[in-house]
Order: structure tokens, then C-alpha cells, then sequence
């Protein structure tokens, strides 16, 4: 049996309760704070001088025009620009910083994308600011670029893939699929995607001298608000006391504000120069090159099974891009490891550089991308042995993780694919393409998993119990799409048996125990963590300032408990109340640290099933979403409402990623043409359809402290692939390139 990674915990009806969503009222009626929306006195505006080639250098800037225009207050250049000490990206030391890209605004000659940062106006108003930033002439030499990902040589190795070696053997995969009775190899060729938060990126930094010292506060926009902090500290030779960002509220994210862009560092530059408060607030078309996008990628996977439907060889490999200055890998054949049984399995990716900027995480990075090619190419294998696509998956349904031979935790795919398949009326569905019509639509079904894996950061959090009944949170963590303060009160509440209205919450700041990375879906899992670890802590102080009583005295803390706000021992109870107020304490907080552990002895992932109904017109080439439902398993579900917004949230991206998101740059001249909402296209109301979220409750204390593992991302994973084989299933035709749009359709995929 796999070893518990914690104790269970039992909680009372509290959580999982699908409790209102606490500051929505804020957001819905403009009140909520976001981090453009700072009021501060004296407040500048600084606009970046964006390249406008793709490679090349500056060999003069002429601000002379600029500098006289008005509100005008200085100009940043190469010879101006404050220093800043160099520290290493993210991507080189394992998030010892949260520093996107090493190249620094302003201060570099390299031109290597359009929209670099290459000089900086500071004015009196925004407008000011944009004018004169238009009017500073860069003059450059100009090299020849490469913004194509299939004309850049793919021959290079990225170091690691998440930590894990970039190629994985295990057997004789090729001998394996040559000799395998049923084959597949096929190719996928994914487009570049764009993130596009409701709010774009957006930094005030304020430099000032308090006490003798120089002290910055920055409100930036961000996922990782303590290592921003310490970045800046590193960047800038300050103590951790002399900085402090604030982020109040996420206005989406999705991955792009996981890592610090250059206008981050760009506006505390500024700010520094001025010894003033300087915003910048980035435009929707600056977004694209500014900060990061998903990478285009290029996708292989070979399946062999016998004619039993057992597969014998799995085979995923191709590449995907990055910068020519920096690295970030998308480990697009992750899912691989996990998802399937097979004896043989190769792994294999490479990277190719061009001239754009660096890559970054977007949702559920790399099991999107991943889990599209791998499950068309397990659709293909499905309908080539003849077998129901969900039999087929059972067929091949693993006791072990093949690559790294631990049992899984929580599962349950199996109960995933028929739960859903049962609920969404699977089978109605013709096996044979082509045999199910509504009017003039072609009407198809389609099915794919879903897999994400089970990750935390480390996180701490201060609880504090006040003697007048409440409890209080604090933890420089995030409020994104999770509900975070919502949730974490719901788990507090349960812990302590107080009621929900009397906890609350404070977050998004420097100044308060530092929480992890709100990326890869892991902000409740390892905050809840924190927070059960402070309750322990205050549980062990409890029982001592109770050990004056008779009926506590010589009690342990493992024999007593919290319930209804009183800790209860064998033979006697005592309100949390009464126990602080017979010690003369007005409150009692500790701190409680959350770490990850490295050596699970069980395979930790979250699964899902997708299922989803589509109407192809052919003539025109357009693809209608007409249902999707999905059954999750992703342990303890902490709030039943946000829970399913996560979950559909996710799949609505799901659907842009399938069908509709794509960047396209002129290759020409080595832009992106379409920075704009009006020209990358999301999915509107119109574009979908009837959602059901359904899930399986089993609280998985090997993979989560708190029994819950993450939610944020897996409801993306598999949604184009569903869709993919959905078309199929109306049409007889595979497409196996993304998005797949109108044009992709009718052209007819060119593998097929
Ligand atoms: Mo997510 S792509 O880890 O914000």
C-alpha cells in the first residue's frame, strides 16, 4: 500500500459548501482595487520605446523631438538608465527569482523581438507619456530574423523539463511500434496563444526615502507576489524590509503574470529616477511582446497496440520554441509518463530559437498542449482496433506510473470516463463518423481525458485567534480566479469549528508571511497547508494555556480536538474564547510553513473526463459547440461554487484553444498582427454552449495536506482534443492542427 503523505483530516459540512465568492460585489461594482487603480499622490506616467524590429541594435536614439514636448518630464536610454544588479530569470535558477526575462528595459542595444523595451518617457499624464514615446526615434542596424517556428532548426536540447531529464526511454519503443500489430504516427502543429486577462498588466512602484533609507512600495499586477519582492530586494540591493508589493486582486492571469516582465522593473526604475511614484500601465496590444505567450509548438506521437487494443509502444516527442536569449521549455510530452500502461515509452523534445519573446506558462502548461496530441492520436488508435474510445482507455488503464513505477493516489479515470459517459448519454453516440445529422449540421461526439499534476509551493500563513470569538488569516497569497480568501476561511472555519462569518482574511502583500506562487494550480493545496500547520501550532499552545485546569492536565495534543470553537479533551471542554481570556490574552497567532514534499511515494495527478457534442457545417467550415460535460477527480472539493467557475472556466478556454486562439505573426517583418481582442479571438456567450460540471469526492491526503488537490488548470486539459474528435465523429475528418479554425477545416488537414 502507498504510504500517506498526511494525516487525513475530517471536516465538518463547512467545507465544500458552495459559499458566495467574497469581494465579487467589489468587482462587479467597480469598487475592488486592482493594481492600475492605485490612488497615489504625485503619481507619473512612464510609456516604454517598443522596438520595432525583430533583431538587430539601436545605433542611436533621438529624443530631441520628444523631450520638448509637454508634461514631459525625462527620457530613459541606455545612458541614463539606473543600474540594476543582474540576477538570474526564473527559468535558470529554479525560481530563485521570479524574473521572466534577463534582458533589462532600457538598458540594452540587442534588439531580439518587436515591442522590446528598448527607452522609457516619463511624463505628467499618461497621454503625455504615450505621445512622446512615439515621438523618440530609434535608429537600428537590422539583422536577419527568424519568427517562424518551422524555419528555425529545432536542434537544440532545452537542460531539464520541469526538473526532469528533457528524453525518457524505457524498453524498445521503436522496435516495439514497428513490430505492433495496430500503428499510429501522427503529427500536430500547434499555434502560439496569447493570454489575455480581462486585466492587462499594470505596476505603480513608489521610491522614497522613509527614515534616512530609501523604501519602495510596488503595486504590481502579479501571481508571485513574495519572490517579486525579493527579486526587486536582489535587483536593486535592498533589504527585504525596505520593499513591499502589494496585489490586492488578480484581474486574471492564467499564467502570464507568473513571472516578472520587464515593466515591472521598467516603472521601479523610473520611480527611482524621479523619487517619485511612477505607473505603467500596459496596453492590450503591448501585452503581445511585452510579456509571454504560449509557444507554437510541433507534436509526434506514435502509438502500437496489439489487436486486443493493448498498447505496446507510446512515442511522444517535437518541439516547441523559446527566445533567442533565454530559455523557458514547455514539457508539452509530460502527460505521457502518466496517462497510459506501455512497457515501451519514448519521450523526446528538442527546442528551436527565434526572434520573439521568451515563452511563459499559460493554463495548465504543458498538459494543454500535451494531452491534444496524445488523445487524438489515442481517438486515431480507438477507432483503427475498432473499439469504443472509453474501452479502448480501459484497455490501457495502468496499475503502476510506467515511467516512474509508483502507484497513484486518487486516480479515478475510469469512474471519471463512465460517471461522465453515463450522465452525458455516451451511448447514443454512433461509432461510425458521418451518421448523425441536425438540419444542414453534421452532429459528432467526442471524448478525452483530463490529467493534471498535484503541486504546491512553499507558503506560510499567520493564524491568529482573538478572544472575541474570531479567527483571522494572513498570507501574502493571491486572489485570482481560486476565491482564495473565501476558501481558505471555509477551511479555517472547519478546523476550528467557528463559524465561516467569523473568519476572515488578508492577503496580497509583501508584509505578510510569504505565500507561494499562485501557478500550476496549487495556491488552496499548499496554502490550506500553511493554515493547517498554524492551527496545529496554535492547538499545542492551546492545550498548555489549558494545562492550568485540572481536566487538561497532563493531556497530549494528539488527545484533544477542535470542535464548535472549543478544544475538547477526553474528558472535558473548553472554549477557545475562555482559554485566551483566563490567560489575559487579547489573541495567540502562529505562523504555520507549508513545504512540498519531494519524495511522494504515490503518483500524484488529478483526472478528468471530457465529453462534448459538436455541429460541423462543411460547406463553410464551422464548428459549433452544442454540449460539453465534464467529471472530475480531484480530491476534497473545498467550495462547491468556485470549484465549478474554476472548472468551467477552463473549459470555455478550452474551446479558444481548440477552435479559435491564435497568434499570427507577419513572418516578414516579425510582428504580431493580430494584438488586438478585435483580431485574436475568444470564445463569446454565443460560443457556448450548455456546460455540466460534475465531480468524484475523494479526499486525497497522499498528494494534499489538505485533501484537496488543484483545480485551476485541468479543465482545460483534453477540451481540444474532445473536440477534435468530436469532428471526427460528425464529419470523417481528423484535424490534428490548432486552432482549428474555419480555414483549417476546409483545407482539410495536411496529414490526413
Ligand atoms: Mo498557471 S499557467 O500555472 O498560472
Amino acid at each position: 500500500m502507498a504510504q500517506t503523505g498526511f494525516t487525513p483530516l475530517t471536516y465538518d459540512d463547512t467545507v465544500g459548501q458552495p459559499l458566495e465568492r467574497r469581494g465579487g460585489r467589489a468587482k462587479v461594482t467597480g469598487t475592488a482595487p486592482y493594481s492600475a487603480e492605485w490612488k497615489v499622490d504625485g503619481l507619473l506616467y512612464a510609456m516604454p520605446v517598443l522596438s520595432t524590429i525583430a533583431r538587430g541594435k539601436v545605433v542611436s536614439i533621438d529624443s530631441s523631438i520628444a523631450e520638448s514636448m509637454p508634461g514631459v518630464k525625462m527620457i530613459l536610454t541606455p545612458e541614463n538608465v539606473p543600474r540594476v544588479k543582474k540576477v538570474r530569470p526564473a527559468g535558470e535558477s529554479n525560481f530563485g527569482t521570479s524574473l521572466a526575462s534577463s534582458l533589462i528595459p532600457a538598458a540594452e542595444r540587442d534588439v531580439y523581438f518587436v515591442g522590446q523595451y528598448m527607452a522609457a518617457v516619463i511624463a505628467d499624464s499618461f497621454e503625455a507619456a504615450r505621445d512622446a514615446a512615439m515621438a523618440v526615434k530609434l535608429e537600428y542596424e537590422v539583422s536577419e530574423h527568424q519568427t517562424d517556428v518551422f524555419q528555425s532548426p529545432a536542434d537544440e536540447r532545452p537542460k531539464d523539463l520541469q526538473g526532469e531529464p528533457p528524453t525518457f526511454t524505457m524498453g524498445d519503443p521503436d522496435g516495439a511500434l514497428k513490430k505492433a500489430a495496430v500503428q499510429v504516427d501522427l503529427e500536430f502543429k500547434l499555434a502560439a496563444n496569447h493570454h489575455n486577462p480581462i486585466e492587462p498588466h499594470a505596476t505603480i512602484a513608489d521610491w522614497k526615502e522613509k527614515d534616512g533609507k530609501p523604501f519602495l512600495r510596488v503595486y504590481d499586477a502579479s501571481q508571485s507576489i513574495s519572490l517579486s519582492q525579493m527579486t526587486l530586494v536582489q535587483m536593486f540591493e535592498l533589504k527585504p524590509e525596505q520593499v513591499q508589493v502589494i496585489c490586492k486582486l488578480v484581474g486574471g492571469a492564467f499564467g502570464c503574470k507568473g513571472l516578472m516582465w520587464p515593466h515591472s522593473i521598467l516603472a521601479v526604475m523610473c520611480s527611482k529616477v524621479m523619487q517619485a511614484p511612477v505607473k505603467i500601465a500596459i496596453s492590450r496590444e503591448m501585452m503581445y511582446g511585452g510579456t509571454g505567450h504560449r509557444t507554437p509548438m510541433f507534436q509526434r506521437v506514435a502509438i502500437g497496440a496489439d489487436s486486443d487494443g493493448k498498447i505496446e509502444s507510446l512515442i511522444h516527442s517535437g518541439f516547441a520554441s523559446t527566445s533567442r536569449k533565454d530559455v523557458y521549455a514547455e514539457a508539452f510530452t509530460m502527460p505521457s509518463r502518466s496517462m497510459y500502461a506501455t512497457a515501451n515509452l519514448k519521450l523526446d523534445q528538442t527546442q528551436c530559437r527565434v526572434d520573439s519573446q521568451l515563452p511563459t506558462f499559460m493554463r495548465a502548461p504543458p498538459e494543454t498542449p500535451g494531452m491534444f496530441a496524445l488523445e487524438v492520436a489515442m481517438d486515431v488508435m480507438a477507432d483503427k482496433l475498432k473499439l469504443d474510445p472509453i474501452e479502448f482507455r480501459k484497455r490501457n488503464e495502468p496499475s503502476i506510473e510506467p515511467h516512474s513505477k509508483k502507484p497513484y493516489s486518487g486516480r479515478h479515470l475510469v469512474e471519471c470516463m463512465e460517471l461522465g459517459a453515463k450522465q452525458f448519454g455516451w451511448a447514443n453516440r454512433n461509432n461510425s463518423p458521418r451518421s448523425t445529422r441536425d438540419g444542414h449540421w453534421l452532429v459528432g461526439m467526442g471524448m478525452a481525458p483530463a490529467t493534471f499534476p498535484a503541486l504546491g509551493f512553499p507558503t506560510a500563513a499567520r493564524v491568529t485567534l482573538r478572544s472575541d470569538g474570531t479567527a483571522h488569516i494572513d498570507c501574502c497569497s493571491h486572489e485570482l480566479g481560486t476565491g482564495t480568501e473565501t476558501v481558505q476561511c471555509q477551511l479555517l472555519s472547519s478546523l476550528l469549528g467557528i463559524p465561516v462569518k467569523n473568519v476572515t482574511m488578508e492577503l496580497g502583500d509583501s508584509t505578510l508571511p510569504p505565500g507561494g506562487i499562485s501557478g500550476g494550480s496549487s495556491t488552496t493545496f499548499s496554502l490550506g497547508g500553511a493554515v493547517r500547520k498554524a492551527v496545529d501550532a496554535l492547538k499545542s499552545n492551546l492545550v498548555k494555556l489549558a494545562s492550568t485546569n485540572a481536566d487538561f492536565k497532563s493531556l497530549k495534543v494528539d488527545d484533544v480536538r477542535f470542535t464548535e470553537g472549543k478544544l475538547v479533551g477526553p474528558s472535558a471542554s473548553i472554549s477557545i474564547v475562555d482559554l485566551l481570556k483566563q490567560a489575559k490574552k487579547d489573541s495567540l497567532a502562529e505562523v504555520g510553513s507549508f513545504q512540498p514534499g519531494k519524495d511522494s511515494k504515490t503518483a500524484n495527478h488529478s483526472y478528468g473526463a471530457h465529453f462534448v457534442e459538436v455541429g460541423v457545417d462543411e460547406d463553410f467550415g464551422i464548428v459549433r459547440m452544442r454540449r460539453m460535460l465534464a467529471c472530475y477527480a480531484c480530491g476534497t472539493i473545498m467550495n462547491a461554487k468556485t470549484a465549478r467557475s474554476q472548472f468551467m472556466g477552463a473549459m470555455i478556454m478550452g474551446v479558444g484553444h481548440a477552435l479559435m486562439e491564435e497568434t499570427k505573426w507577419d513572418h516578414h517583418l516579425g510582428r504580431i498582427t493580430n494584438n488586438n481582442l478585435a483580431e485574436y479571438h475568444v470564445p463569446v456567450q454565443a460560443d457556448i454552449p450548455k456546460i455540466d460540471v460534475m465531480w468524484i469526492t475523494d479526499p486525497d491526503f497522499n498528494a494534499s495536506p489538505i485533501g484537496g488537490k488543484g483545480i485551476g488548470e485541468i479543465g482545460i486539459t483534453g477540451v481540444a482534443a474532445a473536440i477534435s474528435n468530436a469532428i471526427y465523429n460528425a464529419t470523417g475528418r481528423r484535424l490534428y492542427d490548432l486552432p482549428m479554425t474555419p480555414e483549417r477545416f476546409l483545407k482539410g488537414s495536411a496529414h490526413a
